[in-house]
């Protein structure tokens, strides 16, 4: 294996774990004043490790007055009041429920101009840097090797850019959107490069559907064919599975 895994015997004890970790860097950062800074994915995969951070809030009294975030991705375009923009999906499961500052909250914004993207995207990259850079990184994979809304054919230099969706993501989204016509065609997203310059990476992948590219991502040559594969030029990258996940390797 080229990538560090952990199997759990579930999706909540491995969402367990990495929540513990996060709460302990936050709680370390907390004594000393100092902000911690997040890197968070939307999708189901992270949807216990957000549900775990809110009771760890509200039953340990864990403050994330300190915590910066930064979203993966966004489509685009999309308005943020839009019910099934990333946006909606953060506050509704997890920001709306923490004593977080909404001026500490970067989600990538789907509604700028097109003529005003590129600037738009070298801003939040430098919005990242000016925080010192990502503590911990959170990330789903999709069934086309995705990471954030790098699809096949994204580079390892690549940073926060306008991105086209593949038909396998599109597919996926399907279901969410009522048809495949309704899904965006395009998003903003980090880039393999911005991934890459987190200090620690957590992936969360659950189920038997992820365990071919899971497969991929760990055993198999780094490849743009697979973005994830990237990963494994990172020193601190722990894969967080369950059983199904990890049933390939
Ligand atoms: C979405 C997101 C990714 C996410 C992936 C997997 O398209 N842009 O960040 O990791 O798909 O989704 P899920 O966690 O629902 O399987």
């Amino acid at each position: 294996e080229k990538i560090a895994t952990r199997v759990f015997n579930s999706r909540e004890e491995g969402s367990k774990y990495v929540a513990k970790v996060i709460a302990s860097l936050i709680r370390e950062k907390n004594k000393l004043g100092k902000p911690t800074v997040l890197g968070l994915a939307t999708g189901s995969s992270p949807l216990l490790l957000y549900k775990e951070l809110i009771r760890i809030h509200k039953e340990e009294g864990l403050s994330f007055k300190n915590v910066i975030t930064f979203n993966l991705d966004e489509y685009y375009p999309m308005d943020p009041e839009n019910k099934h923009s990333y946006y909606r999906f953060m506050y509704d499961n997890l920001f709306s429920h923490l004593d977080i500052n909404p001026a500490n909250v970067f989600i990538p914004d789907g509604t700028v101009a097109e003529e005003n993207l590129d600037e738009y995207c070298a801003d939040y990259e430098n919005k990242i840097r000016s925080f010192g850079g990502i503590d911990i990184q959170v990330l789903g994979i999709g069934r086309s090797g995705h990471i954030g809304f790098n699809e096949p054919g994204s580079l390892v230099t690549d940073e926060t850019r306008l991105v086209q969706l593949n038909s396998i993501t599109i597919e996926d989204a399907a279901n969410g959107f009522g048809g495949e016509e309704n899904v965006p065609r395009y998003a903003l997203s980090m880039g393999i490069k911005t991934i890459l310059q987190a200090k620690k990476i957590f992936l969360l992948g659950w189920g038997e559907a992820k365990s071919e590219v899971i497969k991929q991502a760990v055993e198999g040559e780094e490849t743009t064919q697979v973005p994830a594969s990237f990963l494994q030029r990172h020193s601190d990258v722990l894969f967080v599975l369950d059983r199904p996940a990890a049933s390939r390797l």
